[in-house]
C-alpha cells in the first residue's frame, strides 16, 4: 500500500499549457490534500529530489512552493529529517470522508429554497440564453437595438471625472436628478403626480417586491395575487409566510369580487393593471374603482407593477392606478429592465407618503443605493431627451417584430398553437390544445434550445388552457420565419403533429 507521502506523487497532476505557473499549481494542489485530509497532519513527504524527478520539476520550482506553504503552516520542515505535513492538520481525514450535510437553514431560507424548486422543478432558467439564436424568451428587450454608442458617451463623461458623488456611498433614495427625471416622466406618461421624496431608487422591481413583503406582511396576510400572475413577486410575498389569494382574470382585469368573498381582509393586492401579467389584458376603469375602494375603506394595500406600459401598440395607455387613488394606499413599482435593459438594476418605487421613511428603513439594512454611476447615467439618458426616442423606436421596432411573428407562427403553426396579436408587452401567449402539457412541452423544446415558458408555471389554479409565452421583442423581423422554422422542426421532433 502507498505512503499517504507517496500517494501525493499520485495526486499531483500538473498542466504544462496552463498560463497558471508550475509552482503555483504544485502549491494549489498540495494544499487542496492537506485541507481535504488526503494528506495527514504528521505524514512525512518524499525527498525534494524524488519529488523534483517524478514530477519533472526544477529545484527551484518544487522550493517556491513549498515555501509557501511552509509560511502559511501546511508543511513543516524539520532538519535533517525532511518534510512533514504540519500536526495542526491531524484529524481531518474523518471530516473530509463523512457524507455532507445539507447546510440548516433558517426558516425563511428554506421556505425559499423550497418554493424555487417546487416552481422550477430543479430546472435552472438561468442557463436560457435569451441570445441564442432560437430564443423566444419573453420579458426581454431588444439587445441588439440598445443605444449603446449614446450610451457610453453619457456614462464615460462622468468616468472621466471620477468624483465623490460617483464612486462614494449614494443617496439613501437615490440619486436626486434621476428621481426629479422620474417624476417629471411620470407626470407626463403614467399622469401621477408626486413629489421627488415619494420616489425611492431601487435595484429592480424585485427589490421593491421584496421590501415591501417585509414592510407590510406578518406570516398569514392574505395577499391578493393575480392568477395567472408574477411568479417572482409571488415568490416574494410567500417568503415572508403570506397566504396567496389566487383571483381570477377576466376580459377586466382581476376579479375583484372574488377577492372580496375570498379574502375581504387581505392586507395586499398585487396587480398589474396596464398589462396584466402574463394575459396582456388591461384593467378596466370600473376594476380600478373598485379595488381602490376596497383598499381605501380597509387595511389593505395595492403594489402596482407597471413593468412596461411604455409598450403599448393600439391605443393610449390608461393613467396607473396611483394617479386615481385618494386615499394613498397604492404602491407604484416602475423598472427600466425593459425599458433599458434588465442588468442595469435599476427600478423605482413611488411610496404614499406614510410609507416613505418606513420603506427608507428596510432599504438601508438591506442594502445601499444602487450604483451612482449607473443613475446618473440614466438620469442624463432622460433629461436628454434619449429616453422619449429610445421609447418611440422600440415601440416601432416591437410592434413590426410582432406582426411578422405572428404571421409566421401562423403560417407554420395554425391548428396546433393559436396566437392574437398582443395590445402590449413583450410576448405573445400561443394557446395550445386541452391535451398538451405546457410545462413538459416548454422543457422539451428548451433541450433544443428553444426557450419559451409554459403558461402554467404562472397559474395558481388552473382554469385557463395550456399555453406558451413566445417572447417577440429579440426576434428581428426578418428571421421570424428561419426561428418559426426551427420551432416547428423540435416540435416535430417531441411528437407533435402539425
Ligand atoms: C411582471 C414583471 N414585473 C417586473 C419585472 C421586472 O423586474 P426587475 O425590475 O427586478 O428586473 C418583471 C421582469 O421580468 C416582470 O415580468
Amino acid at each position: 500500500m502507498k505512503s499517504p507521502g507517496g500517494m501525493l506523487l499520485t495526486g499531483i497532476e500538473l498542466d504544462r499549457s496552463s498560463p497558471i505557473p508550475l509552482y503555483r499549481q504544485l502549491y494549489l494542489q498540495v494544499r487542496k490534500q492537506i485541507l481535504s485530509g488526503r494528506l495527514p497532519g504528521g505524514t512525512r513527504l518524499p525527498s525534494t529530489r524524488t519529488l523534483c524527478k517524478e514530477l519533472g520539476l526544477s529545484r527551484i520550482t518544487l522550493l517556491n512552493a513549498f515555501d509557501e506553504l511552509t509560511a502559511e503552516g501546511f508543511l513543516a520542515p524539520r532538519t535533517g529529517a525532511g518534510t512533514y505535513v504540519g500536526r495542526e492538520w491531524e484529524g481531518r481525514n474523518a471530516a473530509a470522508d463523512t457524507p455532507r450535510k445539507p447546510p440548516r437553514l433558517s426558516s425563511l431560507g428554506q421556505s425559499v429554497l423550497s418554493l424555487r424548486s417546487e416552481h422550477f422543478g430543479g430546472m435552472s432558467y438561468a442557463s436560457w440564453a435569451p441570445e441564442c439564436p432560437t430564443s423566444f424568451l419573453p420579458s426581454h428587450p431588444a439587445y441588439d437595438a440598445f443605444p449603446l454608442p449614446v450610451w457610453r458617451r453619457l456614462m464615460n463623461r462622468h468616468l472621466r471625472q471620477p468624483t465623490k458623488a460617483m464612486l462614494g456611498y449614494g443617496e439613501l433614495k437615490g440619486l436626486l436628478r434621476l428621481r426629479e427625471a422620474l417624476v417629471e416622466y411620470v407626470f407626463d406618461a403614467r399622469g401621477i403626480e408626486c413629489s421627488v421624496d415619494q420616489v425611492v431608487i431601487v435595484s429592480g422591481a424585485q427589490q421593491a417586491f421584496n421590501i415591501l413583503a417585509m414592510l407590510l406582511l406578518d406570516g398569514q396576510d392574505g395577499v391578493w395575487m393575480e392568477d395567472p400572475g408574477h411568479i417572482a413577486a409571488r415568490i416574494a410575498f410567500q417568503a415572508q409566510g403570506a397566504r396567496l389569494v389566487p383571483l381570477r382574470i377576466d376580459d377586466q382585469g382581476l376579479d375583484v369580487q372574488q377577492g372580496l368573498r375570498d379574502c375581504p381582509d387581505a392586507r395586499l393586492a398585487f396587480t398589474t393593471p396596464s398589462r396584466q401579467h402574463p394575459l396582456g389584458t388591461t384593467m378596466s376603469y370600473a376594476r380600478r374603482q373598485e379595488l381602490i375602494e376596497w383598499a381605501g375603506r380597509g387595511h389593505g394595500w395595492i403594489v402596482e407593477d407597471d413593468c412596461d406600459s411604455e409598450f403599448r401598440y393600439v391605443g393610449r395607455s390608461q393613467p396607473a392606478l396611483f394617479a386615481m387613488d385618494q386615499w394613498q394606499k397604492v404602491i407604484y413599482v416602475g423598472t427600466f429592465s425593459k425599458v433599458l435593459y434588465p442588468s442595469l438594476r435599476l427600478g423605482y418605487v413611488i411610496l404614499p407618503e406614510a410609507l416613505v421613511e418606513p420603506f427608507c428603513a428596510i432599504r438601508a439594512v438591506m442594502d445601499r443605493s444602487p450604483s451612482t454611476l449607473h443613475q446618473a447615467t440614466t438620469a442624463d439618458f432622460m433629461a436628454e431627451g434619449h429616453f422619449l426616442g429610445h421609447i418611440r423606436r422600440m415601440r416601432a421596432l416591437y410592434q413590426a417584430r410582432q406582426e411578422s411573428l405572428v404571421e409566421q407562427l401562423r403560417r407554420h403553426l395554425d391548428g396546433f398553437l393559436e396566437v392574437n396579436p398582443v395590445v402590449a408587452g413583450l410576448h405573445l401567449i400561443g394557446w395550445l390544445d386541452e391535451t398538451v402539457d405546457d410545462a413538459a412541452l416548454a422543457l422539451g423544446l428548451a433541450r433544443q434550445q428553444i426557450y419559451t415558458y409554459a403558461l402554467g408555471d404562472y397559474c395558481l389554479k388552473r382554469y385557463l388552457p395550456p399555453g406558451l409565452l413566445i417572447g417577440f421583442a429579440g426576434t428581428p423581423a426578418e428571421q421570424a420565419g428561419e426561428k418559426v422554422e426551427a420551432l416547428a422542426r423540435a416540435l416535430e421532433g417531441l411528437g407533435h403533429h402539425l
